[in-house]
Order: structure tokens, then sequence, then C-alpha cells
């Protein structure tokens, strides 16, 4: 081999290389995107703020858009799912969970004749609407420990329901916020 054709070589493989860089160039030009500065969307509204609680989520709530949804009767349909450990009735006793007449606006844990676990006698709050909204919801993870075997109502519509059924059932139901 020459020197000439070394040079030759040398020259295609420079060729190469600046053709790649060239076109990929282009390519940057040519599909550059622009990121949006928003998310395309955006979830509005009750549901949004109340399917992943954490507590924070859940205290951001606006109670009377979430109350809109429900209705004291769908409420009492929706209190089947409670009432194998909890009566509701005004003189109604302690069942495996404990009586629930007055219980809105009550503080938590207060049943003097109620076994309740740590969790909850030591909770310390009330039970004002975004208290039992967020224990509702996932009641588990609410208030860490407690022994309620139960689920939770993810349904907003429900649990706005089950609310409104709670405060009705009371010696001095308060109005809506
Ligand atoms: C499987 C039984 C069970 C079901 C079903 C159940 N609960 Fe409970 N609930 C309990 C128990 C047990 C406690 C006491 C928890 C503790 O002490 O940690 C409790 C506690 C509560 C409290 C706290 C009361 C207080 O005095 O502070 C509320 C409010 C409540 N339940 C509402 C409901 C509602 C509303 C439903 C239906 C959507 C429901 N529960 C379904 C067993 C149940």
């Amino acid at each position: 081999m020459n020197s000439f054709e070394i040079n030759k070589i040398i020259a295609s493989i420079l060729l190469v290389v600046l053709l790649v860089f060239s076109v990929n160039k282009l390519g940057d030009i040519v599909f550059k995107v622009e990121k949006p500065k928003v998310a395309a969307y955006k979830v509005e509204g009750v549901a949004a703020t109340t399917a992943t609680t954490s507590s924070n989520t859940a205290e951001a709530v606006d109670i009377s858009v979430l109350l809109a949804l429900g209705s004291v009767e769908k409420g009492k349909k929706v209190f089947k799912k409670c009432a194998a450990c909890h009566s509701i009735n005004a003189g109604g006793g302690n069942k495996i969970g404990p009586k629930l007449w007055n219980v809105m606006f009550r503080p938590v844990g207060a049943i003097t004749d109620y076994k309740y676990s740590k969790a909850l006698s030591s909770y310390g709050k009330e039970w004002t609407w975004q208290e039992m909204n967020g224990f509702l919801i996932k009641p588990a993870k609410w208030i860490k420990g407690n022994k309620m075997g139960f689920a939770g109502l993810k349904n907003d519509e429900d649990r706005a329901s089950i609310l409104l059924y709670l405060n009705e059932n009371s010696d001095s139901p308060k109005s809506l916020p």
C-alpha cells in the first residue's frame, strides 16, 4: 500500500464521520421537540385528591364539593356495610365497633363503655368532616394501628353519603359547610 492509498482511506473515514455527525445534527434540528411546560392533562376535583391519600392530600379535599355528591338516603343504604359492627340509632349499643349515634364532631374514641385500640383512644382529635372523610377512605392508613376491620369506602358518592348520614343521626346535626 502506498501513501496515496493510505491517504484515500483516511479521507474516506473522515468523510463518513463527518456525514454521520451532520445527519445527527440535522435530525436534532428537524425533530427538535419542545417539552411542554405544563402537563397536558390536569385532573380536577374531588376524585383526584382523595384517591391516593397521604393525609395531606385528603386534608385538602373541598368538603362542600364532596358532600354535594351524596345524600342521606343513599347513606342509609351504604351504612349496611357498617351495620354488622356498628349501631347508628339513638340508644343503640356497642357491637364489634362502638355505637355511632352522635359520632360526628365528638372526640375520637370517646365512648366510655367501649374498649378502643390504643391508636384510637390516644388519637386526640375530633371527628370533623375532614377527619371522618380521611378515615373512611382507608381506615388502616388514616389512623395507623386501629382495629376497625374495614377496607374503606373509595367511592366519593358513597363516602359523602355516609358522612351526611352520620351527621343526620345525631341530637344536633350540623349544617353543611
Ligand atoms: C368489621 C367490623 C367493622 C365494620 C364493617 C366497620 N367498622 Fe367502624 N369500627 C370497628 C371497630 C372495631 C372500631 C374501633 C376501632 C379501634 O378501636 O381501633 C370502629 C371504629 C369506628 C369509628 C370511630 C368511632 C369513635 O367512637 O371514635 C367510626 C367513626 C367508624 N368505625 C365508622 C364506620 C363506618 C362509617 C363504617 C362503614 C362504612 C364502619 N365503621 C365499618 C369495626 C367496624
